[in-house]
């Protein structure tokens, strides 16, 4: 049994919670005070950054060129069997759900393998998964500043399977950076297309 003042206690705190809630719906403010949100504030400093590279036409390219326009940036290589593609598939049916807003992102898609991914190789695998989509590759130095800048996870691994004897380890992840240069969320290759876009549509102004 519960006694008086303890009841009286717990109606109390009940009401303290109700109104921290009613607090945090109705003043977003407070809300981003007090829930800092991974999207702006963390990733802020963490991931991107500038960069040199060639595009699949042979352009030399910097991060400076895309300012303005949001990015959807994807770090792969065209010999993947399967991750990048699926990565790539993700990004490109999110972006066309997207409608006219989707004309705000460019997609990026930045080989981890410079060596095999020239831009004659680039510019034919892009043109496959989206008429948008900017392939982009570089000196092997050149694409190890920006996979750190963005802090990719490559690894080259031995591969008796493939005819280079080589592949990669490589972490799958799609990053939205926003119109500055700056990192704003970041999705997988196993995300929902729908959820993307939806939270895409969010995050795009
Ligand atoms: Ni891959």
């Amino acid at each position: 049994m519960i006694n008086s003042s303890l009841r009286l206690a717990l109606i109390v705190l009940a009401g303290l919670m109700l109104g921290a809630a009613a607090a945090l719906a109705i003043f977003p403010a407070a809300r981003e005070r007090l829930l800092p949100d991974r999207t702006s504030s963390v990733g802020h400093a963490l991931v991107g950054g500038p960069f040199t590279l060639t595009d699949q036409s042979g352009k030399r390219v910097t991060d400076k060129d895309f300012r303005g326009r949001y990015l959807l940036v994807f770090f792969g290589f065209t010999n993947c069997p399967d991750v990048c593609p699926s990565a790539l598939q993700v990004m490109a049916a999110a972006l066309d759900k997207l409608g006219p807003k989707g004309q705000k992102v460019t997609p990026l898609f930045i080989t981890v393998d410079p060596e095999r991914d020239t831009e004659a190789q680039l510019a034919t695998y892009v043109k496959s998964f989206h008429p948008r989509l900017v392939g982009l590759t570089g000196t092997p130095a050149e694409i190890e500043a920006v996979t750190k800048a963005y802090r990719v996870y490559v690894k080259k691994v031995p591969d008796p399977k493939s005819s280079a004897g080589y592949t990669f380890d490589h972490s799958a992840i799609i990053y939205l950076m926003g119109p500055d240069g700056d990192y704003l969320a970041h999705f997988t290759h196993a995300s929902n297309v729908d959820t993307m876009a939806e939270r895409l549509t969010k995050l795009l102004h």
